[in-house]
């Protein structure tokens, strides 16, 4: 039976560098706190006229041409964000045209930060039932268009980027070795956006005057559960596909805080070495955090044929998974 192998990678984040020190003329905040309390020194800013689905356009270029899959022979897009372009069409369908992906059907999908994983999920049944061979999977986010700066708990946050991902059939022993996938709707209100909807539509003045259309977030709540969450689906795709943490050679979680990524290291006993962190230049940079951390991984070469790897991601929602993948 086919399952899915990853077979390139490709990111491309905007050249604007929005540093601490640029924070703190914007608000009450230092350079210290955001580094101590975050690991974050700078991430990146998209100008005014650049558009996401260029940069998810030029990642996805370049994950088909790691992996040597002609743009004809795409199956499916997939496409996780919570900022794109215009909520109609979808990016993954601006996507597939800017591409000329003439073949592939495509959609987005709003899983918060955990979008790549549920996209690695999604997209490796698509290719296990035989659906699809060849799946661009893409994370993408301007979320500093979304960033409220008088709100110094969150702004310092995010980062805008996009990371891409060639999933391509496979019987080898290479690819996804096991995937898990969760919600819970209950803690919605711990990561929101609560304007822009149809419930707070954005053409209505007092949607913007009462500052809805802006990330919140219940930081302090959200770092327990999302550790704790995280350490539970790692050891479920561990068990599952008969490994321990000691057979890990790297993981690549979803970059929010470094110090959740030192917190669910330890409560899995993987060391500080063997986890991937570039939190500290890009930010939180939601779906799309995953896959450009992926992406400079490997074209750093730090990854080597065989490796095991394992995926971890929490988000709004709220959602979460893993991911277990053997290079
Ligand atoms: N600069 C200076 N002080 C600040 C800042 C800032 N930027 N932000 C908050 N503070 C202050 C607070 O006002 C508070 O002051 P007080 O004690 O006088 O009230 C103090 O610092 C501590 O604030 P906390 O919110 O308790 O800080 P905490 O250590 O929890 O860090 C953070 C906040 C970074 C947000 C952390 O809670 C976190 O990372 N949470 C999880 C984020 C996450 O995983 N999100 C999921 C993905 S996001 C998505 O899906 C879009």
């Amino acid at each position: 039976m086919f399952h899915a192998c990853i077979a390139g990678t490709g990111r491309a984040v905007p050249g604007k560098v929005l540093t601490n020190a640029d924070l703190t003329r914007l608000v009450d905040t230092s350079d210290e706190w955001i580094v101590t309390r975050t690991g974050i020194r700078e991430r990146r800013q998209a100008a005014d006229g650049e558009v996401l689905s260029d940069f998810c356009v030029e990642a996805a270029r370049q994950a088909l041409e790691a992996g040597n899959v002609s743009v004809k022979d795409v199956d499916a897009i997939l496409v996780s964000t919570v900022s794109p372009d215009a909520p109609i069409p979808s990016m993954a369908c601006i996507v597939q045209h800017k591409l000329g992906a003439k073949k592939a059907a495509a959609w987005d999908q709003n899983a918060g930060c955990a979008g790549w994983l549920y996209g690695l999920h999604i997209a490796d049944g698509l290719i296990q039932s035989g659906k699809a061979r060849n799946v661009l999977l893409i994370g993408g986010e301007f979320l500093t268009r979304y960033a409220d700066y008088t709100d110094r708990a969150t702004c310092v946050l995010f980062g805008d980027g996009a990371g891409a991902t060639l999933l391509k059939a496979t019987k080898s022993d290479r690819g996804v070795l096991a995937s898990t996938i969760r919600c819970d709707g209950e803690g919605a209100a711990f990561i929101s956006m609560p304007g822009g909807g149809s419930t707070h539509p954005p053409n209505r003045p007092e949607t913007l005057e009462q500052r809805l259309p802006f990330i919140k977030m219940m930081g302090g709540e959200t770092f327990k559960v999302a550790v704790r969450s995280m350490v539970d689906v790692c050891r479920e795709v561990l068990q599952e596909s008969g490994f321990e943490t000691d057979e890990v050679s790297w993981l690549i979680p979803h970059q929010a805080n470094d110090r959740i990524i030192s917190a669910v290291g330890e409560r899995l006993g993987i060391p500080k070495e063997r986890c991937v962190v570039n939190i500290d230049r890009y930010g939180n940079t939601s779906a799309a955090s995953i896959p450009i951390a992926l992406d400079e991984f490997v074209r750093e070469g730090r990854i080597k044929r065989g490796d095991l790897i394992l995926f971890t991601a929490f988000g709004a929602g709220l959602t979460w998974g893993a991911g277990l993948v053997r290079w």
